[in-house]
């Protein structure tokens, strides 16, 4: 959460910042912010709002010039997001000014102290009470700025990304990293900063990944000094080579990244499946289970743990195993798990899923887990990211940059990805004959062109979603693998359009919700063929009895439901256990549509923001 750019060279920062501060709004968007200096000048531009307005509000100052500047687009924490709440934040001296993401947890105790000391502070926000330790220790202790931020990060619990500079000596950024991330691009006598790699992506593909407790001096020559913040040892810089390409994070045509991100689900999960899916050779090929295969044949539980859409993908996951492998599992939110005490045994093995790796809940859970004995086993689409980082071992999705705040691809190359490790289970523990693995092999190999299919015949969801548009609520039920699709399509509704909407097991209607159902009641049910047709059938019958609206996601060739559902939705015939990837993907443009018909920003809906680095 919050998103920071920084720059250091020949170049105008100022381009280079507010460029890199568009590709990091999906971050946070409520107020946005830029320093620019050179050798005797700077300015500062603060603004609530996004970074489409600081923009334009720095067209209208002079031109200072600068060769160094930092930047940050916000997701309010502490303070209401307004302007003097927006980083960059000053020291009271106005000579020191940094960007922040994360939260520091003590900073009500250091500001108290800082008032005893004379300090005054402008804003609300726990970024000023750092810049402001900084500021009394480097005065206090007559230390350079990489000193003083070094020994005021060991005064300080919590969590941070920090970009500093001294404005009256501008020779250098500092730059510190504990539980939020920050890559450094490597230029040409010239450093650029950021919380990923995409804002310098189109300037330089080397980059270095700061580890935690880690801190970087990068200087106006070119000089680059990374040292560990606790024991202050150096640290070799690891240099490493992006592979991304511009494409990846740009719309490419269409009007929003959710849109491109839903499309590109086909080529998504062919990249999954690239080099691990062996038809011909009637095998799964993972390297990371094949290394620690003795782990997962006598694993006695699985143990899922992470939030949101990842944690839909783990309720998939928890089907999946057990169908294809007869292993217990449990499914945990991460929040929850964190703080409870959690039982873990000997021969458990814990899965952390998670798009960006970096969701400041999973990877607690994680080093709870990890501290507690259990085998940790990632599932991270963001390479390099704090979660794959802390696990023993795991697997990259490969679905590329996801950049739309509501997750789409990610969702589904997590279920691919758990499809092909239970299929890979299921060979090694022989819970299947390797006839029927074969043919689940060779199924697999055709989602990709049965969603492409699917997606270029979805157009009557946009008529199907005029209909919606102005609903209050909207019930979506399924069951068994398709109970966490109904979740999942619930949480797309909601998160884009505002659209109040509950995912329930089918059978459970019956139990209380069946009260909200009444003419103006949407309910979207998926009613795909197998298992518990004629259960969800029977549910329909029950919904269509107290006049609910019907929106059915079925099976090709359905004809049963199509008589009683006010509209459906066909997908193509697959194995029950693929219709969760088949499922999500009309829901997903029905969510879309519905937003963009309500006028809703789809890319960067109200009050959140993607990688939720903050508890
Ligand atoms: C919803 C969504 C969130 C994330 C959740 C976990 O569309 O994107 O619910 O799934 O914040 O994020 P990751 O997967 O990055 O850990």
């Amino acid at each position: 959460m919050c998103g920071i750019v920084a720059y250091i060279g020949n170049k105008d920062p100022k381009p280079i910042i507010i460029g890199g501060l568009h590709r990091l709004e999906y971050r946070g968007y409520d107020s946005a912010g830029i320093l620019v200096c050179n050798n005797s000048e700077y300015q500062l531009t603060k603004i609530t709002g996004k970074v489409n307005a600081l923009s334009k509000m720095l067209e209208t100052k002079p031109n200072i010039a600068p060769h160094l500047g930092i930047g940050h687009t916000r997701w309010a924490t502490h303070g209401i997001p307004n302007d003097k709440n927006a980083h960059p934040h000053y020291s009271n001296s106005g000579k020191l000014y940094m960007v922040h993401n994360g939260i520091i947890e003590n900073y009500d105790s250091l500001k108290m102290e800082l008032i005893n000391r004379g300090y005054s502070f402008y804003s609300d926000t726990d970024s000023e009470v750092l810049v402001n330790l900084i500021e009394e220790i480097k005065v206090k202790e007559n230390v350079k700025l990489h000193k003083a931020v070094q020994l005021a990060l060991n005064q300080v619990v919590g969590a941070y990304g920090i970009v500093v500079c001294d404005t009256f000596n501008p020779k250098e950024l500092i730059v510190a990293r504990l539980g939020s991330p920050l890559a450094i691009g490597l230029g040409e006598s010239s450093f650029y900063v950021g919380s990923d790699a995409t804002p310098f992506l189109d300037h330089t593909r080397k980059v270095v990944y700061l580890e935690d407790n880690e801190m970087a001096v990068l200087s106006k020559n070119g000089k680059i000094n990374i040292k560990n913040i606790i024991s202050d040892e150096p640290i070799h810089p690891y240099i490493e080579e992006l592979q991304w390409s511009l494409n990846s994070i740009q719309k490419g045509g269409y009007r929003h990244f959710m849109l491109k991100e839903i499309h590109e689900q086909p080529k998504a999960i062919s990249d999954t499946l690239r080099g691990r899916l062996l038809v011909d050779k009637g095998t799964i090929q993972i390297n990371s289970i094949n290394e620690y295969k003795e782990k997962f044949l006598n694993a006695k539980r699985i143990v899922f743990v992470a939030c949101g859409t990842s944690w839909h993908a783990s309720l998939v996951g928890e089907y999946l195993f057990e169908y294809f492998i007869r292993i217990p599992v449990e499914v945990e939110y991460a929040s929850e798990f964190r703080y409870r005490d959690p039982i873990i045994e000997k021969d458990d093995i814990v899965i952390c899923i998670s798009q960006s790796g970096e969701t400041a809940d999973t990877l607690a859970a994680l080093k709870i887990a990890k501290e507690k004995g259990a085998f940790i086993y990632g599932i991270c689409n963001v390479v390099g990211s704090s979660i794959s980082r802390e696990t023993h071992s795991g697997i990259y999705t490969h679905a590329g940059p996801e950049i739309g705040v509501a997750s789409t691809k990610a969702f589904s190359t997590q279920i691919t990805v758990l499809i092909l490790i239970a299929l890979k289970l299921a060979e090694l523990k022989k819970t299947f004959d390797s006839r029927q693995l074969h043919d689940y092999q060779a199924e697999l190999s055709q989602i990709p062109g049965k969603i492409e299919q699917l997606i270029k015949t979805s157009s009557s969801i946009d008529e199907i979603a005029k209909n919606y548009s102005d609903s209050q609520n909207c019930i979506y039920l399924g069951r068994g693998f398709n109970f966490p699709v109904a979740l999942e399509g619930a949480l797309k509704l909601k998160e884009i359009s505002y659209i109040h909407a509950e995912g329930y097991p089918a059978a459970e209607m019956k139990h209380g919700p069946i009260a909200l159902i009444d003419k103006n009641m949407p309910v979207v049910v998926i009613a795909t063929k197998k298992t518990n047709y004629e259960k969800v059938v029977s549910n329909i019958q029950e919904i269509k009895s107290r006049e609910g609206k019907i929106i059915a996601i079925v099976s090709e060739g359905d004809e049963t439901v199509a008589k009683l559902a006010n509209h459906v939705i066909e997908i193509p015939n697959v194995s029950e256990c693929f219709t969760p990837i088949l499922a999500t993907i009309p829901l997903q443009l029905l969510s879309y549509q519905i937003a963009i018909n309500r006028g809703c920003n789809v890319d960067q809906p109200r009050n959140l923001a993607k990688s939720v680095t903050v508890e």
